[in-house]
């Protein structure tokens, strides 16, 4: 016991002074209230995107004791304004990193409001088993309890952390590690605004360490099939939400649009109103590719459940939620338009 103890203490001396190298942690900034600036410590009023890759560092001097720190900045913007191309750039410049660039893992600062659509995204296309963190706040860098500098060291830590490699990308907040399939945004507000549709956190960050509890069940990242390393842009698929006495409209303009696909948040096991029903027939018929999600915030849309998808060629989300069906979706369509491929994948990732 005492020469493991000596054994770690010479550990914990070696790496504070530099002797065993510590990762080398890229962190890409991409905006969000992570980056925003309020008008008052005491307002909620504020501006995202306002504050650069090198602030948020240097407020966290912490980290440097976890990890080799250096910064880049892609974007400054509130992730309302994600789009397809900053997606393609962001998995891009992460795969040079981590396979080009001998970086040990990438920490990516974004705006909570589609921070589960760009992690799940990269789920899907970066090409490594290092480690993939994103992380954010719900406070502006400049508010009393500012929650991004301990969403970022938290962040770093898990990069750091040997026992992340090979889980696919994970998001960090509020020192909750959620993998990036099953990660939501549920409160508007709450600095605990992340969960897990269908299942808890997978682990925790505390002493600068990341603790997991279990393995990702579905593929991922070097597993994936999707490459998006010659693409230049992303097929265009939309989604219609439901509800009582649904209007066909929003459906019909995308049909109307020549979308790809279109992506049903339905109302309980992804049941839609008659009307929008047989404007999605008629699309299918069209060879536009109809999901099937629901709005609902838990629990699967199931395949031939009131619908018979089969009989339609409709496939179910499954576990999905309609943002994050949309984003498998639109990768499915880089490969085929052949539903029953499609549906194998909504299986599988
Ligand atoms: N503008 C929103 C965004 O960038 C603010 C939400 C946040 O970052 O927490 O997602």
């Amino acid at each position: 016991m005492k020469t493991w103890r000596n054994v770690l203490l010479l550990l914990a001396v070696l790496v504070s002074v530099n002797i065993v190298a510590k990762p080398k942690i890229r962190i890409i900034a991409t905006g969000g209230t992570i980056a925003g600036v309020s008008a008052s410590s005491t307002s909620s009023a504020y501006t995202a995107g306002q504050v650069g890759v090198q602030t948020l560092i240097d407020a966290v001097p912490q980290m440097l004791y976890l990890a080799d720190i250096s910064g880049e900045q892609l974007v400054n913007i509130g992730s309302q304004d994600m789009n397809d191309q900053v997606w393609l750039k962001l998995s891009k410049r992460i795969n040079e990193l981590l396979n080009k660039e001998g970086y040990d893992g990438v920490v990516i600062t974004h705006g909570t409001d589609t921070m589960e659509e760009t992690a799940y995204f990269l789920n899907l296309t970066v090409k490594s088993n290092k480690p993939v963190i994103l992380v954010g706040s719900m406070r502006s860098s400049t508010a009393i309890s500012a929650d991004g500098p301990g969403n970022l060291y938290a962040g770093v830590a898990a990069a750091a952390s040997p026992n992340t490699k090979g889980r696919g990308v994970l998001c960090c907040m509020n020192n909750r590690l959620i993998y990036a399939k099953d990660v939501i945004k549920v409160h508007t507000t709450d600095v605990a605004t992340f969960e897990a549709a269908n299942a808890g956190p997978v682990g925790y960050v505390y002493n600068g360490e990341a603790h997991y509890f279990t393995k990702p069940e579905a593929l991922h990242t070097t597993q994936s099939e999707f490459d998006v390393t010659n693409l230049e842009k992303l097929p265009q698929v939309g989604i219609v939400y439901g509800y009582a006495n649904c209007s066909p409209l929003p459906f019909q303009a995308f049909v109307d649009a020549k979308f790809d696909g279109v992506v049903l948040a339905g109302v309980g096991d992804g049941n839609f109103y008659h009307e929008v029903f047989d404007v999605a027939v008629k699309a299918r018929q069209k060879g536009i590719n109809v999901v099937r999600s629901s709005r609902c915030p838990t629990g699967p849309t199931c395949l031939n459940g009131e619908v018979d998808d089969e009989k339609y060629e409709f496939v179910a989300a499954l576990d999905q939620n309609p943002q994050k069906a949309r984003v498998l979706l639109m990768l499915a369509l880089t490969k085929t338009r052949d539903w029953k491929q499609i549906q194998e994948y909504f299986k599988k990732y």
